[in-house]
């Protein structure tokens, strides 16, 4: 079978025939149809991140979609997290009982642009930030994969006014055609200049800040929650610490959560993809991509990995 093999950490996958791979008790081999790259596969393949150096080569790719026993299924994997391969091949062996059954009409390259960035923004809102219907939330890099899906998904949820952040002109506009009701640039590192951006465009305080960036944007968008507001981290792409001031914090008892997909159970996530895909379904949620072929998987990376994409690169395995 054709698959894309990390075999340097650090270094680009390549794409090459391999044996398949011999599905071990508990799973099922899957025939890939779509696997996006996203930020955790780069992470991992760089062997710097929490998870420890891969071994190496292995094929990278955390999720995809396939088919399997007649079925359109989202799967999982560990690829980089922990020894083994990804959805980055033709086939890929999965643990069935981790698989998701796609909703008809589902599509799946769409499904796969969405897949943990989604559930990753539907979890940070819903269960970790307690959004109710009537609030007014603040998300943070809208423009990205993340940020798009939780543009959308707050408004599925009933908030009020969700209000936007977003830093290139190309991710202003995305923010905007996924529903934001305003969106702020974020092309300042003066947290007073943009907290009092984000007040102007609110209709005062608001009740929770989604932050895929840390940094400055989170710093600034603390300064504009209720007492008893919350913000719900779940990346550092602006930067790894952020200059959130005591005063802010402790001076209107906020809440400053941390959320992680890794501690996810396997039947929330299914739940949430399900969800996610029938959204998907319905034309109700979608994030900007582009798909690549395959064997076009080694510069594809390459462009992820200077941030160059025009949206979440799926790769194209039939
Ligand atoms: N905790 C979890 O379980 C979980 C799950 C999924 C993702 N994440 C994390 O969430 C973050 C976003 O993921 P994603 O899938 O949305 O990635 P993505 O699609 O690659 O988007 C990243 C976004 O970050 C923006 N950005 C990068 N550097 C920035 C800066 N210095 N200031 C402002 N904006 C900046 C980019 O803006 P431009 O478009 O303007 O370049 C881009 O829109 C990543 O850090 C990822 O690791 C966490």
């Amino acid at each position: 079978m054709r698959a894309a093999q990390i075999h340097a950490c650090g270094e680009p996958p390549v794409v090459a025939e391999r044996p398949a791979p011999v599905p071990g008790p508990g799973e099922v081999l899957v025939e890939v149809l779509a696997a996006p790259i996203t930020p955790l596969d780069l992470l991992c393949a760089t062997g710097t991140s929490y998870f420890g150096t891969p071994p190496t080569p292995y094929v990278p790719g955390v999720q995809g979609v396939g088919t399997t026993g007649g079925r359109t299924v989202w799967f999982p994997t560990t690829a980089g997290m922990a020894p083994g391969d990804g959805s980055m091949a033709e086939l890929a062996a999965v643990r069935e009982s981790e698989l998701v059954e796609l909703p008809p009409g589902a599509d799946p390259v769409a499904v796969a642009a969405l897949g943990l960035s989604a559930v990753a923004a539907h979890q940070a809102l819903g269960r970790r930030g307690g959004l109710e219907a009537g609030e007014q939330v603040i998300v943070l890099g809208a423009g990205g994969t993340v940020g798009q899906a939780a543009v959308q998904l707050a408004r599925l949820a009933g908030a009020r006014r969700v209000v936007a952040a977003a830093r290139s002109a190309t991710a202003r506009e995305r923010a905007a055609r996924a529903g934001a009701d305003a969106v702020v640039p974020l092309d300042t590192d003066d947290v007073g200049e943009l907290a009092a951006r984000f007040s102007a465009v609110l209709d005062g305080p608001a009740d929770l800040v989604l932050d895929p960036l840390f940094g400055v944007p989170a710093a600034a968008a603390a300064r504009v929650l209720r007492p008893g507001g919350r913000l719900v981290n779940l990346g550092g792409s602006a930067s790894e610490t952020s200059p959130i001031d005591s005063s802010t914090l402790r001076g209107r008892s906020l809440s400053l959560l941390g959320y992680t997909n890794n501690e996810l159970t396997p039947g929330r996530r299914a739940a949430a993809i399900t969800e996610i895909a029938e959204h998907s379904a319905h034309g109700r949620l979608s994030v900007v991509h582009e798909t690549i072929a395959l064997d076009d998987a080694g510069s594809a990376w390459r462009r992820q990995a200077v941030g160059a994409p025009s949206g979440r690169i799926v790769l194209s395995v039939r």
